[in-house]
């Protein structure tokens, strides 16, 4: 199956901006930033699709799931994004006009109806991750504040050995990158934050300066980081977000000063990702989402 040409076709006919968690190292964050990243737009008025490409662990759909049992046990009403799922098919494991006929019925239908495309892909290296990282408008790559992490992203040189070179994924990115440019001349925007940073470190991650280092070498833009709390745990078996309102009725769910902190940490890396300046969703229509310098933030 011919990547770029795929790439191409769909690429062409597209309106929704989307937004592409990715990262080969596994557990860094991506299903946890998606649906954050998807409820916090919802929260601005936009339409988001989310579209769960890990079709081993499917952690996004079962994100989506408890929101939604959440919703019934409580009867308070949340935002839900309209979720579609690449199933896993046992005897199409390995095949890649059977993930390509998943992906493309998931995407079937969402850039009229859509203002955004929130796709959480699996870890390591896949046919249906390479596919959607030509179609991203934005990537956003969450990493822990490890070197094991950052050595996944670009080789840590030897003492002496400089500059480093890019990872196995930033290899990868820059390929997609080439695609996408090559496809509609368009870039993608590529975002790396550090998730599960010590409290202690007050948010400045161990591994920030080799990151700031890497950025302009690699490409991407380094956001601010997401501290380690253990209630995103909780927050994923409620279905929940930090953006979410909470009204005390659910043990999970109520506020405290942890929660605030957390929802203060991720609106400040909707803000860098900048996506209030995406395009209109149809040509010549107003943005659904305001095009403007004003931050998210105050919407949230
Ligand atoms: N900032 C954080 N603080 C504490 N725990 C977190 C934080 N972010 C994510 N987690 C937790 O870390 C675990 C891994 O997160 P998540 O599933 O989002 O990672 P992932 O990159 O999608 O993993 P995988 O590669 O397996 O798909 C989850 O239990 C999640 O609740
Ligand atoms: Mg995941």
């Amino acid at each position: 199956m011919n990547v770029s040409g795929v790439s191409a076709s769909v690429s062409a006919a597209r309106r929704a901006h989307v937004i592409v968690c990715g990262n080969a190292k596994g557990g860094t964050g991506k299903s946890t930033f998606a649906m954050h990243i998807a409820v916090a737009l919802l929260r601005t008025g936009s339409r988001v699709a989310t579209i769960d490409l890990d079709t081993s662990h499917q952690t996004l759909t079962n994100y989506v799931e408890n929101r939604r049992r959440w919703v019934q046990a409580t009867g308070i009403a949340v935002a839900m994004p309209d979720h579609r799922n690449v199933p896993h098919h046992r005897q199409f494991a390995d095949s890649e006009g059977a993930t390509f006929t998943a992906f493309a019925e998931a995407l079937a239908g969402v850039d009229a109806a859509f203002d955004f495309v929130v796709i959480d892909t699996a870890a390591g290296e896949t046919f249906a991750g390479r596919l959607a990282h030509r179609l991203a408008d934005t990537l956003v790559t969450p990493l822990n504040d490890s070197l094991i992490d950052l050595e996944a992203l670009g080789d840590l040189p030897p003492a002496g050995r400089n500059p480093p070179a890019g990872s196995g994924y930033a290899r990868a990115v820059a390929k997609a990158r080439d695609e996408r440019r090559r496809a509609d001349g368009r870039l993608i925007d590529w975002i790396v934050a550090c998730n599960r940073v010590p409290v202690t470190a007050a948010g400045e991650a161990k591994i920030a300066p080799r990151l700031r280092d890497m950025a302009s070498r690699l490409g991407f833009r380094f956001a601010d980081g997401i501290s380690q709390r253990v209630l995103f745990d909780d927050l994923f078996a409620a279905g929940l977000t930090t953006f979410d309102e909470y009204d005390g009725r659910s043990a999970t769910s109520r506020p405290n000063l942890a929660h605030l902190a957390a929802r203060q940490e991720m609106r400040r890396l909707m803000d860098q990702m900048r996506l209030l300046h995406c395009k209109p969703s149809k040509p010549g229509a107003e943005p659904h989402v305001r095009r403007s310098d004003a931050a998210i933030t105050p919407a949230l």
